[in-house]
């Protein structure tokens, strides 16, 4: 029987050819071509004024929280529910990640928790918009505002998610995005940082690129302490490439998780991905949450249908169950606090969301589960 994967891109003729392109042109003076048209290109599909590409979203994040010049004695609100690299980015440079809990429906930073959280040494605030959903951002940002604190919205997961108009990756001072393989918009390895604020891009361009400053064209002078975060011109030459073909790769996934709402929708005890009226999830990963009341575990699930060659991912376990913050300061306060990240947790799917899978795969891994499900209740 065939393997489903949980992810996998939609790589055409277009991406060979720039790739082609890149690894055979784009070299010396012509070195940046590629990054010149893709960054302006991505600002303008967010419809935000500047974007600089770099080497992963764990880049993207630790450029936005450098680029804010956070540091020891500083406070970042996280979600509990993520990929370590949100809360990672704010330990990278001293600052303390604070887990605030998630909302039961969006499963993404709730804004209550948000406020609980806050103290005066809280400077930011990450957001994530897990699985291409997003938290609700009128009220984080009038949070923020009243506490004067910036945002930086890990839109990771999220490129073409909109609320409203407005593109994911526009609600925060700052984002940042991943074009990890495994993403909607892939270059492999790949991310980019984008604001909304003119006033951190110098910042920004220096603290990518070891001091350099922008506008200072002598060789090698170096105006601070940065880091080496721009991504190549192959990777910029595929994300390009990408980035031209973002609407149908959005649609793609929207089309597989409409599959999913055709097969699983209906089943009791099975919550899928939220999408509030006047949204559009992008829905980078199809999700489901299982009720309690099957007493079986993500895990259970994970290895049942592993023995028919069907791949799922679990939710995020919440960071501060993680090994890597076992003796953190803020972690045993918000093991007791976070009731609904820890309820999630375990109930919580990734359905395989490859941009390769056929209606064909959707229908077996949804009769799968359903099966595994029928034999619980029975
Ligand atoms: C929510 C979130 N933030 C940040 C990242 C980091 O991106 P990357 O793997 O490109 O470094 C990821 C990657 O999966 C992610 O899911």
């Amino acid at each position: 029987m065939k393997r489903i994967h949980t992810a996998g891109p939609s790589i055409t003729a277009k991406e060979i050819e720039y790739v082609t392109d890149a690894v055979t042109n784009c070299w010396y003076d012509g070195a940046n071509a590629y990054h010149e048209r893709f960054e302006p290109a991505f600002a303008q599909y967010l419809g935000v004024p500047h974007a600089l590409a770099v080497g992963s979203g764990t880049s993207s994040l630790h450029l936005a929280v450098l680029a804010l010049g956070l540091g020891p004695g500083d406070e970042v609100i996280v979600p509990e529910l993520t990929w370590i690299a949100t809360s990672a980015a704010a330990n990278y440079v001293g600052a303390q990640p604070v887990f605030a809990d998630v909302d039961p429906v969006t499963w993404c930073l709730d804004a209550e928790s948000f406020r609980a959280c806050i103290t005066p040494r809280t400077r930011a605030v990450m957001p994530v918009d897990l699985y291409g959903g997003v938290p609700d951002y009128a009220a984080i940002r009038a949070i923020a505002a009243e506490h004067d604190i910036a945002v930086i919205e890990d839109a990771a997961q999220a490129l073409g998610t909109r609320v409203g108009e407005a593109q994911a990756g526009s609600f925060g001072d700052m984002a940042a995005f991943s074009f990890h393989g495994t993403k909607t918009m892939v270059t492999g390895e790949g991310g980019m940082w984008v604001t909304t604020r003119a006033d951190l891009v110098e910042r920004a361009l220096s603290l990518r690129d070891h001091g350099r400053r922008a506008g200072d064209d002598r060789f090698f002078i170096n105006h601070e302490i940065g880091n080496k975060f721009k991504m190549s011109s192959m990777q910029a030459a595929l994300g390009l490439a990408q980035l031209e073909r973002i609407e149908e790769l959005v649609a793609m996934k929207r089309r597989i998780f409409e599959w999913y709402r055709e097969d699983l929708g209906e089943v009791p005890g099975l919550t899928l991905n939220h999408e509030a009226p006047g949204t559009r999830n992008s829905v980078w990963m199809s999700s489901v949450v299982l009720s309690p009341e099957f007493g079986i575990t993500k895990e259970d699930v994970i290895a049942r249908l592993g023995e028919q060659d069907i791949a799922m991912r679990p939710f995020f376990y919440p960071l501060s169950s993680q090994p890597a913050y076992a003796d953190d300061p803020q972690a045993a306060a918000a093991r007791e606090r976070n009731r609904v990240s820890y309820e999630l947790s375990p109930l919580g799917l990734n359905l395989p969301s490859s941009l390769r899978a056929t209606r064909d795969d959707v229908a077996r891994v949804s009769r799968a589960l359903r099966d595994m499900l029928d034999e619980g209740r029975g």
